[in-house]
């Protein structure tokens, strides 16, 4: 066996640090394999950081000739933080008091979205907490509409925004979304369970269902997981990747768990991985994935941004193709934190987006400009 018995059900921190002087297989020799089983997965995701050289590597090498070498910008809209939902560890659940919620206006929607278009992003991401009712579908509607108007479908737009009926998903689609994303956040029903409520509004299942409903309507589909989760382990990460390859994904957005004093899950927080670990563990998780699916697109997440202020960066140096540029107007951010320590909170969009470009040109990488991104893995289906 290449772990000891029992140590991929081992909560993360333990299976970190077990395993110590074993023979192994080189991490090397498992990437020569054309393709990753379980095994393999844990055992790279259980690997001392100092084994995983040849990993960031071959990841490299494969993102080269999966999606080049250039970096996609998608401002960030965080719309509203208004949610029906209470998932246990998310600083914008219902259940949180303490948040105060708002929603923009269509006027400041539309100035972000122009202000995208100045900036020659290409891509939008339209972000907030999980509504269904007739009147937040409509406005949505109405706001598609009016932003490719704006641009004369210059703009790509990405959704983000939850669980929805098939009708509505079609509604939106024709109103002028391309892409949606909705993370599956555990695809293990045993973990999902016990990061959500147990109850009907969140369910494993339903959502599960919405991401079919999501690739039946036409969309460039994306999911993703939190990683470093309370209760998670090496075998849960492994079979989250798994999941991904199975379900045939054209996008991907994922990254650390980091706590958030508001939340039922906080009582979990001395039980995690150090922030750097959890880190550490998601760049691995990325350049894994980037290996197994050369071709689609793969997002460096605020929340790596909010462990380490290069956080992004070196998720585009393990095979990450995407940023996210914050374009919410500095007022709202305050109120959509997630999670604790969230980056850029007092900067007006611009400033990010300064600071961001100087970044990315530092790390060697370059910026697509004008250049709407669509997934290779997509694209490639299509035709
Ligand atoms: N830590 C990290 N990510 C979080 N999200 C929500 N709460 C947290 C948290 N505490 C992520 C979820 C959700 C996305 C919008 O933000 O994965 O899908």
């Amino acid at each position: 066996a290449i772990t000891s018995p029992g140590s991929a059900k081992r909560p993360l921190p333990s299976t970190r640090r077990a395993e110590k002087g074993r023979s192994m297989k080189p991490i090397a020799e498992i990437l020569g394999k054309t393709s990753l089983d379980r095994g393999d997965l844990i055992r790279v995701l259980e690997a001392d950081e100092g084994e995983c050289g040849p990993l960031l590597a071959r990841a490299a090498v494969v993102k080269r000739s999966g999606v080049g070498g250039r970096v996609y910008l998608r401002g960030l809209i965080e719309y509203s933080n208004i949610c029906s939902k209470d998932c246990l560890y998310c600083g914008i659940r219902s259940g949180n008091a303490a948040a105060s919620r708002y929603e923009m206006t269509e006027e400041e929607t539309l100035a972000a979205a122009r202000l995208a278009l100045e900036r020659r992003f290409g891509s939008i991401v339209i972000q907030a907490g999980e509504r269904d009712d007739a009147q937040f579908v409509a406005r949505m509607e109405r706001i598609l509409r009016r932003i490719r108007a704006l641009g004369g479908g210059a703009l790509h737009v990405t959704l983000s925004l939850g669980e929805q009926s098939p009708d509505t998903y079609r509604r939106w689609l024709d109103a002028g979304a391309h892409r949606y994303l909705l993370r599956i956040e555990a695809s293990s029903p045993d973990l999902y369970r016990k990061l959500h409520p147990e109850d009907a509004r969140h369910s494993q299942a339903s959502r599960l269902e919405a991401l079919g409903a999501l690739r039946e309507a036409g969309y460039q589909v994306g999911t993703g997981v939190m990683i470093g989760a309370p209760f998670q382990t090496a075998a849960d990460l492994a079979d989250d990747l798994l999941f991904f390859r199975d379900l045939d994904v054209d996008m991907i957005g994922m990254g650390p768990y980091i706590e958030h004093p508001d939340t039922p899950l906080y009582t979990h927080a001395l039980e995690l991985l150090p922030p750097r670990k959890r880190l550490e563990l998601s760049l691995r998780m990325v350049a894994l994935l980037r290996v197994m699916m050369p071709d689609i697109n793969i997002a460096a997440t605020t929340a790596m941004q909010a462990i380490d202020p290069e956080g992004r960066e070196r998720a585009i140096r393990a095979g990450a193709n995407v940023v996210m540029p914050n374009l919410t107007p500095a007022r709202y951010r305050h109120d959509y934190l997630l999670y604790e320590n969230k980056p850029c909170l007092d900067q007006e969009p611009e400033e990010s987006v300064e600071l961001l470009e100087a970044r990315i040109r530092e790390s060697g990488g370059s910026i697509a400009y004008g250049e709407w991104g669509d997934s290779g893995r997509f694209l490639a289906r299509k035709s």
